[in-house]
């Protein structure tokens, strides 16, 4: 298998800036477009489609290597959007991105048509409220109960009487199925019980968009099928947009509305399940196909695998 560079090749040239790098990314042969543009529709637009769009996002650590090479990716809106890709290719840090928590060097990321990148820290601030996030590991206070866990953003956030706030909150545990667990503490609960926190959390403040990042590592299938259901049941329910890390395979195919691979810094592959499992590319094939959770399009008679970066 031809395995393309990982993310953090760097270059020993002493000339060679990677953050001035241009012009990296062939057009993808399907297209002609760059990786991960799928319209000639104008991101600055808001659109009905569309309400994340990323354009030529590019981000380098100590000057040393790109993680996020001029990435493109669009997220569908009232969707479970699900990003894939190996360990270390830059998942984390395009979602921090998202919500505004990292700078890129370059590039931009338009919220319902709204470049966030040359904003300051009062509108960013207001950007966050559009976001809720889901920690890996639900990052939750141990020495709070998990009814004042719940209610934190609000006291962080707001002037909402005290009343008010446990009635939110009331109301999230009953559809979280949660609320027998509210007078413990973190200690006490499961993995999946706290993940379940960790989303109540993530929703007090009524978010557009959730953020997940690998919400099903380190559970059991039971666990996993779940908080599956929970991010599917969450969408539907509260009316929101969700972007997911992911590893497992099988919950993407499960859960995934769209479904975008992220390797070398870049968008490899993108599209719906379906058009996912049409993919001509012989990396993403071998990647997904390896958990042996789904099956890709034969490719024709005769017809060769394309290799990534096209040529
Ligand atoms: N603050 C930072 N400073 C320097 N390098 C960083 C920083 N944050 C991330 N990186 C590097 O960026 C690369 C991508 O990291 P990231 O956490 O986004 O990977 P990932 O795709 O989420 O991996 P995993 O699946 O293991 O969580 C890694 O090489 C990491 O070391
Ligand atoms: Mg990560």
């Amino acid at each position: 298998m031809a395995t393309p560079s990982p993310a953090t090749a760097s270059k020993t040239d002493p000339g060679f800036d990677p953050i001035k790098q241009d012009g990296v990314s062939p057009p993808d042969p399907r297209t002609g477009k760059p990786a991960g543009v799928f319209d000639d529709v104008d991101p600055s637009q808001k659109s009905d489609r569309w309400q994340i769009r990323v354009r030529g996002l590019h981000k380098t650590f100590n000057r040393k290597h790109y993680v996020i090479r001029d990435l493109n990716l669009d997220i569908e809106r009232g969707k479970t959007n699900i990003v894939i890709g190996g360990s270390g290719q830059g998942k984390s840090v395009l979602m921090k991105h998202l919500m505004g928590l990292i700078k890129p060097d370059r590039g931009h990321i338009y919220v319902d048509g709204v470049d966030c990148i040359p904003m300051n820290d009062v509108q960013l601030n207001e950007l966050r409220k559009k976001f809720g996030m889901v920690f890996q590991y639900a990052a939750l206070f141990d020495s709070m109960t998990i009814e004042e866990n719940i209610i934190f953003p609000l006291v962080e956030h707001t002037k909402m009487p005290r009343d008010e706030m446990l009635g939110i909150m009331k109301t999230l545990v009953e559809k979280l199925e949660i609320q027998h667990l509210v007078s413990k503490f973190p200690a006490e609960l499961s993995g999946g019980q706290r993940k379940r926190v960790g989303l109540a959390r993530a929703l007090v403040l009524k978010p557009q968009i959730l953020l997940y990042d690998e919400p099903t590592t380190g559970l059991d299938p039971i666990q996993t099928k779940n908080v599956d259901d929970m991010i599917k049941h969450t969408a539907e329910e509260f009316h929101v947009t969700s972007v997911v890390i992911s590893h497992d395979m099988a919950s993407t195919f499960r859960i995934g509305d769209r479904i975008s691979m992220l390797w070398a810094g870049q968008i490899m592959e993108c599209g719906t399940p379906e058009e996912f499992l049409k993919s001509k590319f012989e990396f993403v094939r071998e990647f997904v196909e390896t958990s042996g959770a789904v099956d890709f399009e034969p490719l024709g008679p005769g017809e060769k695998p394309l290799s990534w970066p096209p040529k």
